[in-house]
């Protein structure tokens, strides 16, 4: 129900392994017993790639992997935060003064973000502190986001200390925009299906308003990850935020182009919905209003009729005000025909024909390619791994999260599994020495799991 809440659940931590131990180190750290636990997971696309922050509707799933955190309410007002993994130092700050850093995307600011996040939304400047300790099993910048898992379980957090309520599609609006503060302009889907996974089934997520509709995936194929191994981190580069902003601008010139009003237009789908025509259709439209060749800045400005200035500071982000060339035909491309598989996507798994697995796989190879030449997402190593994993029985594969590295989710026959993960296993991971330590998670069968939970201890 769209006004639920996260579940509560009570469980004999010793029952729990990774939980005990949370336990015990939180013991050893802070000298004290934690007096709840907050899981948020990380998810995996299956289809509907950078399409969220133009308005189009994403199909993930969570996946079991997950960020953990142990908590202890203080009476003073210092938020301490560690984490079990040595690479993350301690940070500790005052509540009341949260300062997020936006030219550094160090760990603990994702926090920070959900934490002030529930902070700004019922307007709280007088906050206690506590002490948390923060396991998380997503490998980082690989596509997973581990990133947003971290931002909602923190929002849950700081819900649950303050002994608030909030609908679990308030949490993912909430976290969605919080998690900004870090300076990517994300859309909403990763703290949407952190929220309102449930185990057993995909999600088509929907925007303005916000909803998740169930999508039964298909009995006979399992999804498989695949990591690359290149990391990418998408708030310490401005590539993210580059597709966002050329997106934004090729909503207003074909807003312009329409003669619609241009200036309070920010999103593709905005444009279509104000026109009423089919994705069909906003793909032709792109073809008359923008061209192949990259847009200068200078041109841009003379289509809306607007100063250099005005386009830098009252268009553009922080990050990409440098910026010399945009791909508008491109982008908006892409994300009117991805938009368009994702649609065709659901229908497929809803209409179940002898045929689907073929037919689903066919939907994500053409997001593979798309991501790749139209939106320009992909690298190297992505695209050689979707070609192994079609090579080795994938009925499709293509690239997962923001690209530029990362994973891959690929759609195999159940009875291809074993031999896939063995084959994939050797041409990708043993042939080139590449990274197989456990953390990396490189390589994995996974299933629709749950959305973020309080644990308290029975
Ligand atoms: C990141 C963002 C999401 C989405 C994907 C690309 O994960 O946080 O909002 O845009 O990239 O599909």
């Amino acid at each position: 129900m769209a006004t639920e809440g996260p579940a509560t659940r009570r469980v004999q931590v010793a029952e729990h392994p990774r939980l005990l131990k949370l336990k015990e180190m939180f013991n050893s750290k802070f000298g004290s017993i934690p007096k709840f636990y907050v899981r948020a997971p990380g998810r995996v696309n299956i289809i509907g790639e950078h399409i969220d922050y133009c308005g189009y509707s994403v199909l993930p799933m969570a996946v079991e992997q997950d960020m953990l955190i142990a908590v202890e309410p203080v009476k003073t007002h210092t938020l301490q935060l560690a984490n079990t993994n040595p690479l993350y130092p301690d940070f500790s700050t005052n509540a009341n003064n949260i300062q997020i850093d936006k030219t550094k995307p160090l760990w603990h600011n994702y926090f920070l973000c959900g934490f002030k996040g529930i902070q700004e939304h019922f307007g709280l400047s007088n906050l206690a502190g506590m002490n948390c300790l923060v396991d998380g099993n997503i490998p980082p910048s690989s596509g997973l986001s581990s990133s947003s898992a971290l931002v909602c379980c923190a929002g849950l957090v700081t819900l649950t200390v303050l002994g608030m309520n909030l609908s679990k599609v308030e949490l993912a609006e909430i976290c969605a925009k919080s998690e900004r503060y870090i300076g990517t302009e994300g859309g909403g889907m990763d703290q949407s299906i952190s929220f309102l996974a449930e185990e057993g089934t995909a999600k088509l997520i929907e925007f303005s308003p916000l909803r998740a509709t169930d999508v039964k995936l298909p009995s006979g194929a399992v999804f498989v990850i695949a990591n690359s191994c290149v990391e990418m981190n998408k708030a310490a580069t401005s590539h993210f935020n580059i597709r966002v902003m050329e997106c934004r601008l090729a909503a207003k010139l074909l807003a312009k182009y329409k003669s619609l009003q241009w200036d309070k237009v920010l999103r593709l789908e905005e444009v279509q919905a104000k026109l009423g025509v089919s994705l069909e259709e906003m793909l032709l439209v792109t073809e008359d209003a923008l061209h192949s060749e990259p847009y200068s800045p200078e041109e841009i400005c003379t289509c809306l009729g607007i100063s250099l200035e005005e386009f830098r500071t009252q268009i553009l982000s922080p990050n990409t005000q440098d910026v010399l060339i945009f791909k508008l035909y491109q982008r908006a491309k892409h994300v009117f025909s991805e938009a368009a598989r994702v649609l065709q996507f659901k229908k497929i798994c809803e209409e179940a024909p002898d045929n689907m697995v073929q037919l689903l796989g066919e939907l994500m190879n053409q997001s593979h390619t798309s991501c790749r030449d139209m939106y320009e997402c992909s690298c190297p190593e992505l695209d050689q791994l979707v070609d192994i994993c079609r090579k080795f029985g994938a009925q499709g594969s293509r690239l997962t999260g923001a690209g530029w590295g990362g994973c891959t989710v690929s759609i195999v026959p159940a009875d291809k599994l074993p031999s896939f993960l063995a084959n994939v296993h050797e041409s990708y991971y043993q042939r080139s020495g590449r990274s197989l330590a456990p953390e990396k998670q490189s390589l994995f069968a996974t299933k629709p799991g749950g959305g973020a939970l309080v644990f308290l201890e029975a």
